[in-house]
Formats: structure tokens, C-alpha cells, sequence
């Protein structure tokens, strides 16, 4: 378990759940019957409904389970944060969020610190057990922590070992902000790096074994998706230990770089959120 500062804990592996399928609610009920705790959805996902349908019909106490929204791009802003959430609320039908981000930073320090009084206010009234960001680089983080009167407690960003964003890392984790990895597997961009099948085939299992114990070892919770029962329950029972040697040789691999958006650039068309 990792502890955040205000206390709550999140298991060391969480569950992705975007393009988790059509059958979205049963992949999601896999998912907690293979043992995953954490799960991760986000408005502009479609999943939130199915994630609220998995998490009432799973048969586990809903206070086992730490359950992860966030508020897209086009949500930003004081208001729109906070409406955001309560449609975030409706469709998940829940009555409190374990965690809640704001998805991506907006790309301008203001909407940015508005955002982040939303999140305050919601957990001041206790309807967010904890607040934190994603996609947040350095500068993004400081202009948050400059001014917040909570500091945020968690930050997702896109880590795996061809993408290693040491700068931003290094910053949150010695600020006290756990750091979550999106595309901890690099989307199947890393299945044929000759390194890390090297490192599979002397230990015996697979690549992307590989990237979640690497992950872990960086200090970070990795968050893979798989829509197949036998793959996810691979990875959540995925064990083994890295060598600092071979954390090294990771650390010193090709990057294969960023699969999605950059934080700092404009997307040329922004996803709506499905109702
Ligand atoms: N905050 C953000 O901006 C952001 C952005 C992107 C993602 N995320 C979160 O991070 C989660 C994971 O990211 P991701 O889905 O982009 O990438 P990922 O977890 O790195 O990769 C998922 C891909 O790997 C495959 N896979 C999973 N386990 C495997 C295994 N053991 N062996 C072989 N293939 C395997 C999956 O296929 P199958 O399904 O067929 O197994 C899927 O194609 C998302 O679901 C989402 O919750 C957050």
C-alpha cells in the first residue's frame, strides 16, 4: 500500500479501464474478482457507468475499493469543475469519490488554479477522499503548489520504460506526491524492445512483467489495462525484482517517447465527454 499525505491508502497496482470493451461492466467485475482495489475511470472515458454497475454488483464492501475519476479538458475551470463532478457523481451513482484528478492541465496557470479551488472545496466537503492532478509536468505542479491550501495528493502521468519523465518524478515524489503511471505496458509500443525481452527471457517471464516491475521499482503505481481475464490477472500477480543493474539498463534504454497528447500542446480537436 502506498500512503498518501492526508492518510489514505492505495494499493501498490490499479486497474485502467480505457477502451476496456463493450462488455465494459464485465471486464470491470473481472477485474475486482481477479483482486485489483483501484480503479481508474475518467468522465471522457465512457466507463464511469459501467465502473459504478461492477462495483455494486461485485459482492466486495464498496470501502475496499478505491475508486478513481477525473475531470477532462473541456471541464476546467471553478464552475465546470465542479458540475463536472456532480455528473461525474450521477453516472458512477456513488455517493463520494475515493480519488478525483483533473484530467490535464489546461494550458494556462490561471484555469489551472481556479480547477484546483474546486477540488479544494470537494474535499473540504468530504465528498472526495482524496484530490490530485494528471499530465501535471514541474511548472504545472508549482504553479499549484504556490497558491493551494491542499496540496494535490496524487499526480498520473504517462511512465513506462520508454518514457521515463524523470524531471517530473523526481519533483513530485519530493514534494510527497505519489506518482501513478498511465500506459504502464507503453501501449504495446515496448513488445519487441530487444532489452526488455532480454531481461524477460533471464527471468523467465514476460515484457510486460517486466514494465510493471520496473514501474514499481521507480516508485510508481502502475495502472494496465486488459480487457482479457488471464492478462489481467497476470499482471496483478506479476512479482518479480529488478536488479539496480537492471533498472539501469531500463533507465538507459531508447525512449520511445510520449503515445497520447503533450501537456503543453494544444490538441487539434478536444473528445467530448459522453453523457
Ligand atoms: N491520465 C491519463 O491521461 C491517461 C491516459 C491514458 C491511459 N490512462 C489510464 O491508464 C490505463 C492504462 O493505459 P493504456 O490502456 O493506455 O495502456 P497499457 O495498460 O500500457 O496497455 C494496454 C494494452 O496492453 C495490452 N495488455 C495488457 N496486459 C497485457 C499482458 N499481460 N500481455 C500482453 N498484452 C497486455 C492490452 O490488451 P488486452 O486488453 O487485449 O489485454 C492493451 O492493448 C488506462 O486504461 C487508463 O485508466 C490514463
Amino acid at each position: 500500500m502506498k500512503r498518501l499525505r492526508n492518510g489514505l491508502e492505495l494499493p501498490e497496482i490499479g486497474f485502467g479501464t480505457y477502451k476496456a470493451g463493450a462488455n465494459d461492466t464485465e471486464v470491470v467485475t473481472e477485474a475486482i474478482h481477479a483482486g485489483y482495489r483501484l480503479i481508474d475511470t475518467a468522465s471522457v472515458y465512457g466507463t464511469e457507468r459501467a465502473v459504478g454497475k461492477a462495483v455494486r454488483a461485485c459482492g466486495i464492501s464498496r470501502d475496499a475499493l478505491v475508486i478513481t475519476t477525473k475531470a477532462w479538458r473541456t471541464e476546467l475551470g471553478y464552475d465546470q469543475v465542479m458540475r463536472a463532478f456532480e455528473r461525474s457523481l450521477g453516472r458512477l451513482d456513488m455517493d463520494y469519490i475515493d480519488l478525483y484528478l483533473l484530467h490535464w492541465p489546461a494550458r494556462d496557470d490561471d484555469v489551472d488554479r481556479d480547477s484546483w479551488r474546486a477540488m479544494e472545496r470537494l474535499y473540504d466537503e468530504g465528498v472526495v477522499n482524496a484530490i490530485g492532478v494528471s499530465n501535471y509536468l514541474t511548472h504545472h505542479l508549482q504553479n499549484i503548489l504556490a497558491v493551494c491550501n491542499v496540496l494535490p495528493m496524487v499526480d498520473q502521468i504517462e511512465f513506462h520504460p520508454g518514457y521515463l519523465q524523470q524531471d517530473t518524478v523526481e519533483f513530485a515524489l519530493n514534494n510527497g506526491i505519489c506518482m501513478e503511471a498511465w500506459s504502464p505496458l507503453g501501449r504495446q509500443r515496448l513488445n519487441e524492445e530487444p532489452q526488455l525481452l532480454a531481461l524477460a527471457a533471464s527471468h523467465g517471464t514476460t515484457v510486460q512483467a517486466i514494465c510493471l516491475a520496473f514501474v514499481r521499482q521507480s516508485g510508481l503505481i502502475p495502472l494496465p489495462k486488459s480487457s482479457s481475464a488471464e492478462r489481467m490477472r497476470e499482471n496483478l500477480k506479476s512479482d518479480i525484482t529488478l536488479t539496480s543493474e537492471e533498472m539501469d539498463i531500463i533507465r538507459g534504454m531508447l525512449q520511445c517517447g510520449w503515445s497520447g497528447e503533450h501537456p503543453d500542446v494544444a490538441p487539434d480537436k478536444d473528445v467530448k465527454v459522453p453523457d
